[in-house]
């Protein structure tokens, strides 16, 4: 199915509700699982990646049943989980499928991996090396990519282990990991990157150590520490509320609020940058849900200036540059943003994919091996401009705001993604095409 949008002049106004937190909700999942007794979770994201994460702790027999405003999850305990009765197909879902691998590796069983094509060509290998390092064993296609196979390794010993890049997954796949095996495992990151499950480990009432190490955080964590069932409240997700965000800037008049949005200071570079290129953009109601910040964002129309973002924010704000590669191109001058390369591993070579369609909209844009120079300002393309999208929810939602501003609009050449992370996000932007 193809979806288009143009230029209306309606400006986005009033109350947005997002979708729920995608990174909170995979790990409510996990965590629900491993409880002992029944938890709820509140605000599930019931997008198709934390679904497939849902449907492997199924196959590992955990139970899951959709009540009224809550999934109700009978948990087996931090080493209940039994040999998955099939290959767990993790669809579009880079998260379920490496935080799963951790998972799994202190287990006496074996467990098959895959995914669609685009997960099909995602580096596996920044999982694979700490998995080995349990003891666990891997059968993979060459170069470290999906499908594969782990044999579980129970007598797994800690580790302790650096990090190479900063990457929540790698460091939640240790930690989930390290959940189901006697000792004390560490891991160092580099970079501070999001800390969604040590959040809610803590939480939970487990003992996690957390120590200043360089730029970075030492993490430590002596496992098979148990908890019993418990309240999981989900906020919206950032990331999803980026696309509005930037919607909001750019059409003339536009007012919004995006309510209940979780602020995870290592997740909010976006806010950051879009306000240091001139945009009203106001937190409101600060609050704690789960021990996560979390506020409403008050956004409004805005002459936007060029910016230069340092690769040391990327961390920050890695989901949400191709939303921002659309703001620059209405921004005041040239912009550059830093520190891209992981950008080419998400779920399209996004790197590659903002540039080409930016260019195809008529933007001047110059792409380096690691950044985009991005120059603000371009003549109004005189038809509607096709989208690739190459299967990449994000690149999907960026073009579809992009639209916004252009007289003939967009077409993106595939919608099917956009459920994966924001199955709203067409119902949405509708109201104001
Ligand atoms: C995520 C971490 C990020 C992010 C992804 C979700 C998570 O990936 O891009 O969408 O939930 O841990 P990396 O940790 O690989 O950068």
């Amino acid at each position: 199915m193809v979806t288009t949008t143009r230029k209306t002049d309606i400006a986005l106004s009033g109350e947005i509700i997002v979708a729920p937190d995608k990174s909170i909700s995979h790990r409510s999942i996990i965590f629900a699982s491993l409880a002992n007794g029944k938890s709820k979770i509140y605000n599930l994201l019931e997008g198709e990646d934390a679904l497939k994460t849902m449907n492997a702790m199924r196959l590992m027999g955990v139970e899951f049943t959709k009540k009224e405003n809550f999934y109700e999850v009978n948990g087996v305990g931090i080493v209940g989980l039994m040999e998955p009765s099939d290959i767990l197909d993790m669809g579009n879902s880079g998260t379920s499928t490496r935080l799963l691998a951790g998972l799994v590796c202190p287990y006496n069983f074996t467990s098959f991996f895959t995914g669609d094509a685009s997960l099909r060509k995602r580096p596996m290998g920044r999982v694979f090396e700490p998995i080995q390092k349990f003891g666990a064993q891997i059968i993979s296609r060459k170069n470290n990519l999906s499908p594969f196979a782990i044999i579980g390794n129970q007598d797994a010993m800690p580790i302790e282990y650096k990090m190479k890049m900063a990457s929540a997954q790698v460091k939640s796949c240790i930690l989930l990991a390290s959940l189901a095996i006697k000792g004390t495992t560490t891991i160092i990151e580099p970079e501070r990157c999001r800390d969604h499950t040590e959040i809610m480990m803590k939480n939970l009432g487990l003992k996690i150590i957390q120590e200043n190490f360089n730029n970075g955080t030492k993490i430590s964590y002596n496992g098979l520490q148990e908890f019993g069932g418990h309240d999981f409240e989900i906020p919206n997700d950032i990331s999803s509320s980026a696309f509005f965000m930037v919607g909001a800037l750019l059409v003339k008049n536009s007012k919004i609020l995006l309510k209940n949005i979780g602020i995870n200071p290592l997740r909010t570079g976006l806010i950051q940058t879009l306000q240091e290129m001139g945009g009203k953009i106001l937190l409101k109601n600060m609050r704690e849900i789960g021990g996560e910040k979390v506020a409403d964002i008050e956004v409004e129309a805005s002459d936007l200036k060029a910016i230069n973002v340092p690769a040391s924010r990327s961390a920050s704000m890695i989901d949400e540059y191709p939303i921002l590669a659309v703001a620059c191109a209405f921004a005041n001058g040239t912009s550059k943003l830093n520190g891209l390369a992981e950008l080419k591993v998400k779920e399209s070579n996004r790197l590659t994919m903002i540039a080409d369609n930016l260019q195809n909209c008529g933007v001047e844009v110059q792409i380096g091996d690691d950044f985009l120079e991005i120059k603000g300002g371009f003549a109004m393309p005189k038809k509607e401009v096709e989208i690739k999208t190459a299967m990449d929810h994000r690149i999907a939602m960026s073009f579809l705001i992009m639209g916004l501003r252009l007289e003939n609009g967009v077409k993106i050449d595939d919608d099917k993604m956009i459920k994966t992370s924001f199955p709203n996000f067409e119902k949405i932007i509708a109201q104001f095409i």
